[in-house]
């Protein structure tokens, strides 16, 4: 018989459960993957998994981020959960709720928020969230190529991870609506797994994930200690003509007359002791856990 299923918090000071961890999350999340993210050494004290474990494995698990979480001008800490499941076969036997009940007490009363999938949508109202819509921008915006491009660099560097680190931890955040900030770490798990956009070095303290495509740039996400010169840095980032802008993110600092293009169908946003702002806002793709 196999023994009970254990509770156990595992930081990122127990290397030597990760490779468990990174199992479960591969067997569970067919597009989801840690191990290069912690290759990359990217899982600190802000990242806790609240695992459920038996015979050595993770069955079940709810991991928390500690964000820092910026609404309404506000600055305020909170936590993203992520990883929140349990093996195919050991469903619906408690085990995600262990860990969901686990991670929850940890949280206690602070804001906490999540980005769910279609599949778990009546699951986390059974743990006191609610969901919230998620908005989609736009912005007509004409620009040429300029004379010289901002180096595209690559995070699998450990140099350059260093930097980026750096600039992502005193940037300014790019919403004071909705957004966080200090979150570099996120966005570099979407680079460790091919998620994100291509990452342009302005220079030391601006970083910018942007694609260009049919006529389209997509700022996914900034990292700028500074105000940015958009109108000369977006020539830079481009190496094909602009009509439009879109953003991964809530521009209203920047880029205040942006339009609301719809809603972001599949975000899946879900809160608890949190109140997102009435007004339209996406939550930063690459702060999303
Ligand atoms: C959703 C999931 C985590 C549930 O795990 P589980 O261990 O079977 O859940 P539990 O047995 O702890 O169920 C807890 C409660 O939630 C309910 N529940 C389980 N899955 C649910 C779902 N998909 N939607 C709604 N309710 C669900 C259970 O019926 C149970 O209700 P009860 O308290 O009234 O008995 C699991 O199906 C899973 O890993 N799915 C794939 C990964 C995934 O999509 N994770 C979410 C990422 S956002």
């Amino acid at each position: 018989m196999n023994p009970a299923p254990s509770l156990r918090v595992v930081s990122h000071r127990d290397t030597d459960l990760h490779a468990a961890y990174c199992d479960y999350v591969a067997q569970v999340f067919t597009q989801a993957d840690f191990r290069r993210w912690c290759e990359w050494r990217q899982w600190n004290e802000d990242y806790l998994a609240f695992c459920v474990f038996q015979d050595g494995r993770v069955v079940a698990n709810a991991s928390a981020m500690r964000m820092r979480l910026v609404i309404e001008g506000a600055h305020v800490d909170g936590w993203q959960l992520g990883a929140v499941g349990c093996l195919p076969q050991l469903r619906g036997r408690g085990l995600a709720r262990t860990a969901m009940h686990a991670a929850l007490a940890h949280c206690g009363d602070a804001p906490i928020l999540l980005f769910a999938n279609e599949r778990v949508l009546d699951f986390y109202p059974r743990f006191g969230f609610a969901p919230a819509p998620q908005s989609l921008f736009a912005l007509d915006w004409q620009a040429q190529p300029g004379s010289e491009q901002a180096p595209v660099l690559d995070l699998a560097d450990p140099s350059v991870r260093a930097q980026f680190l750096r600039a992502a931890a005193s940037a300014r955040p790019v919403s004071e609506r909705f957004g966080a900030r200090d979150y570099g770490r996120t966005a570099t798990w979407y680079a460790a797994n091919g998620y994100a956009s291509a990452l342009h070095r302005l220079d030391e303290d601006v970083w910018v994930f942007a694609q260009a495509e049919d006529g389209v740039l997509t700022i996914e996400d900034v990292f700028a200690s500074e105000p940015v010169d958009w109108p000369a840095a977006i020539g830079r980032l481009i190496d094909q003509p602009i009509r439009e802008l879109r953003f991964g993110f809530t521009p209203e600092r920047d880029w205040p007359q942006a339009r609301v293009l719809g809603e972001e169908a599949d975000a899946g946003l879900f809160v608890r002791n949190l109140a997102v702002p009435a007004s339209p806002n996406r939550f930063a793709l690459l702060a999303r856990t």
